[in-house]
């Protein structure tokens, strides 16, 4: 077994940001650099080619960046991390190309990282962070899932989405109110100056028994409520939609926590950004809740160098470029938490 400890690199290359970030066990999080690509506003959504070559201009002088912030050579580096998936396949191909030759010019590992280990374990970098067992509530622009978290690498799932993922929602929402990309920054902005009573919005399958989520037909009620009003209502419509979101959040939430017994939440992922969430859920769950700042919340290099580091035994994949777009995060192996000494 290869043991590592010191500097970690972690690359993101899953979507459309580029992040790049060094983590070591004694000092935390030592440089963190994040660019969100902005051709995609134009076509409301991610168009994989822009963002695989966009990773490509962007990675090379990030990653030197990111040493000269740290003031640290190649060669003070112990491990590359980089995310091997779930993802764009050209995207995460980028990030992975680049990790593995990078790792085999120092003559150090390469380690696969899961995107959304990489969320899941994001709450542990923060100064309180939550003890084993937790609940996890994952939830961004690609996944919605409640996650039963025994140690690292021991996950159940408990439920997900049998549509649209949460950030998706939001995201679609933006494009019925004319917002931009990404949409749920814009839309819980919006949502500000709005009242969340004025329509009625569904709150999907919280009446039937389970943990799954739905959001598609909150999308489809949203596109025909928009088809029936002004411009001067979107506000109340996104209010609306982000309360019918964060209520069906919480109450599954909650009922995670029954269904399993455990006392704490962690959210992570791009929605866990939601102030109205992370409000609501505080209410709902007094000092049950524990969820990373909001820079971690969104695609960084953070959360992989991080993860990369828990995972610097097992996750090896020296030499072999290999990306896997479709990963279920339950197939990981379990380890040992190392405490960080
Ligand atoms: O985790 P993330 O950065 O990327 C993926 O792994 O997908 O999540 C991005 C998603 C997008 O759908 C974005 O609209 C949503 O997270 N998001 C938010 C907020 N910030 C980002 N949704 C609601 N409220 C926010 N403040
Ligand atoms: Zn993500």
């Amino acid at each position: 077994m290869q043991r590592i400890i010191g500097n970690i690199i972690g690359i993101e290359t899953s979507c459309d940001e580029t992040g790049v970030a060094i983590y070591r066990p004694d000092d935390g999080i030592v440089a963190d650099l994040v660019y969100t690509q902005a051709d995609h506003a134009a076509y409301g959504g991610v168009v994989p080619e822009l963002a695989s070559r966009d990773h490509v201009r962007k990675l090379p002088a990030m990653i030197r960046e990111t040493l000269d912030l740290a003031g640290l050579q190649p060669t003070d580096l112990a491990g590359v991390a980089y995310t091997a998936g779930p993802g764009l396949a050209g995207a995460l191909l980028v990030g992975a190309s680049t990790a593995v030759a990078l790792a085999a010019g120092i003559g150090i590992p390469a380690i696969a990282v899961h995107h959304m280990e990489g969320h899941l374990l994001s709450p542990l970098l923060e100064d309180d962070p939550p003890d084993f067992p937790f609940v996890a509530l994952l939830v961004s622009g690609g996944h919605t899932m409640l996650i039963e978290v025994a140690a690292v690498g021991r996950y159940r799932l408990l439920g997900e989405t049998l549509d649209d993922a949460a950030g998706e929602a939001f995201d679609k929402t933006a494009r019925l109110l004319n917002l931009g990309y990404p949409g749920g920054p814009e839309v819980a902005r919006l949502a500000m100056s709005g009242d969340p009573e004025r329509f009625d919005f569904p709150r999907p399958m919280v009446n039937r028994p389970g943990l799954d989520f739905s959001f598609s037909g909150l999308k489809t009620h949203t596109r025909e409520l928009v088809k029936r009003c002004q411009p001067d209502d979107y506000a109340d419509i996104a209010a609306g939609f982000e309360q019918a979101v964060v209520d069906t959040l919480v109450i599954k939430c909650r009922r995670a926590l029954e269904h399993t017994r455990l006392e704490r939440l962690v959210i992570a992922g791009g929605v866990s950004a939601n102030t109205s969430l992370r409000q609501a859920l505080d209410k709902t769950l007094p000092d049950q809740v524990y969820y990373p700042r909001p820079s971690l919340c969104t695609d960084n290099g953070a959360m992989i160098a991080h993860a990369g580091w828990h995972r610097r035994s097992e996750g090896v994949t020296n030499g072999l470029i290999a990306v896997k777009p479709r990963w279920p995060l339950e197939s990981l192996p379990a380890i040992e938490l190392t405490k960080p000494t």
